[in-house]
Order: C-alpha cells, then sequence, then structure tokens
C-alpha cells in the first residue's frame, strides 16, 4: 500500500467539483479544501472595503490590501460542514451569493491574489490525504498529485444544475442569468494569462451529463484506490 494521496479535481464552474470532492474525501476520511471559497472570499473583502464598485475593482487598491486578508477554514459539528471564514468571520453563505459569483472571475485573475492563495493552499497538502477542487490544482497548485480529475458537462446541464441549487437555496434568478454567468466565468477562467483552467495532460475526464453522484464516486474511487495500489 502507497499510504495517502493528494487528489485535484479541476473543472469548469458548475461541473459537480465539490460534491464529487466532498463525498470522495469523506469515502478516503481525507481533507477536502474548496479553493474556489479562497477567490470569492478575496471578492467579498474586496466588494466591503469598496475596492470594488460599480462592478470595477482597483487593482493596486486590492494588492495592497492583501496582507489584511485571511482566510481559514473550520468544521461545524453542528451541520458536519466545512465553512470559510474570512479574517476570523464565517462567510460561507455570503460567498455564494449571486453578486460574488459575478465578480470573483476578475479578481481571481490577479496574479498577486493567484500567489497568495496558491502558497496557502499548497501549506494544506503537508501530509496528503487531501482533496482540492478548483481550477488550476493538477496543473499549477499540485503538478504532482497522484491523482488528477478533469470534470466536464454540457453547458445546459450545468446551468440547470446552477438555477436549481440556486432557487433551493431561495435565491431569485433566471435560467438567462445563470447562462450568461457560467458562460462568463468559463471564459475568463480558461483564458487569463497566469494559470488559465486547462487540463493537465494527465489529468482524467469526467464527464458527468449522465452520470449520477454516486456513479461519479464509484469512478473516483476506483481511480484513488489504483493510485493508492489498494
Ligand atoms: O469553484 P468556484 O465557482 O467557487 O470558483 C469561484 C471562482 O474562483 C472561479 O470563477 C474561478 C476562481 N478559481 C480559480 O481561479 N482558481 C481556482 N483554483 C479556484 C477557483
Amino acid at each position: 500500500m502507497k499510504g495517502k494521496i493528494t487528489i485535484a479535481i479541476d473543472g469548469f464552474s458548475s461541473c459537480g467539483k465539490s460534491t464529487l470532492a466532498k463525498a470522495l474525501a469523506r469515502a478516503l476520511n481525507y481533507k477536502y479544501i474548496d479553493s474556489g471559497a479562497m477567490y470569492r472570499a478575496v471578492t467579498l473583502y474586496a466588494l466591503d472595503k469598496g475596492i470594488i464598485k460599480d462592478g470595477h475593482f482597483d487593482h493596486d487598491f486590492l494588492v495592497h490590501a492583501l496582507p489584511d486578508i485571511t482566510i481559514d477554514f473550520h468544521f461545524n459539528p453542528k451541520n458536519q460542514k466545512s465553512e470559510t471564514l474570512l479574517n476570523g468571520v464565517n462567510v460561507e453563505d455570503k460567498i455564494r451569493l449571486g453578486e460574488i459569483s459575478s465578480l470573483v472571475s476578475p479578481i481571481s485573475a490577479v496574479k498577486e491574489v493567484r500567489t497568495k492563495l496558491v502558497e496557502l493552499q499548497r501549506s494544506y497538502d503537508e501530509h496528503k490525504g487531501l482533496v482540492m477542487d478548483g481550477r488550476d490544482i493538477g496543473t499549477n497548485v499540485f503538478p504532482k498529485a497522484e491523482l488528477k480529475i478533469f470534470m466536464t458537462a454540457d453547458p445546459e446541464v450545468r446551468a440547470m444544475r446552477r438555477f436549481e441549487e440556486l432557487t433551493a437555496k431561495g435565491y431569485h434568478t433566471t435560467m438567462v442569468d445563470v447562462r450568461t454567468n457560467l458562460a462568463e466565468r468559463d471564459h475568463i477562467d480558461s483564458t487569463r494569462v497566469d494559470n488559465p483552467l486547462t487540463r493537465a495532460e494527465d489529468a482524467i475526464i469526467l464527464d458527468n451529463t449522465d452520470l449520477s453522484p454516486e456513479e461519479q464516486l464509484e469512478f473516483a474511487l476506483d481511480l484513488a484506490k489504483s493510485r493508492m495500489n489498494l
């Protein structure tokens, strides 16, 4: 047996990355880190501090403020969920709001933001036994991860899943808005200069358009076990 491994899950927005990553971490008793939550937390900070105004952000102001931002995760035993802390405050719900989703991609394209967050992301892998999802985990954060999965799904299926998730949480939105936001984020995330969303050459593609969460977990668990030589 090889022991614990690092698992990188990348892919487009609303492809079910976090659902699979959480299930995989639970099944393997691994740590789960949502790297997108970190970019969302920086975006929330920028919004609260007036660094983002009328949909535009002040680049220099943002870079100057970065040392004042701390991001952490804690496990809430009451709801059995990992929650994101921004400067010690639980912002898990706030960072999922549509306003943050529509502002996060330009913020995550800022080189200095990425440098800070990638360093933090790498610090979670000290003892392996980690599942992390994002856009550049297999290509940049952990290029030596033992297992890399690149998730994709039909754009219309992704939009419908996202729409249903938001409406189930009580947020008012439309399919048109959801489609537009996903298309914009896909474009910015995959065309930015620093560490754009691309599939690592050694990543296994998982198209989950027609797969249930259970089928995806089985697929990923089989791969993980084979990489652990189990
Ligand atoms: O996974 P998510 O939708 O919560 O991610 C929010 C944004 O953060 C996404 O639009 C792109 C950015 N992101 C990134 O650039 N690199 C990552 N590793 C994770 C997310």
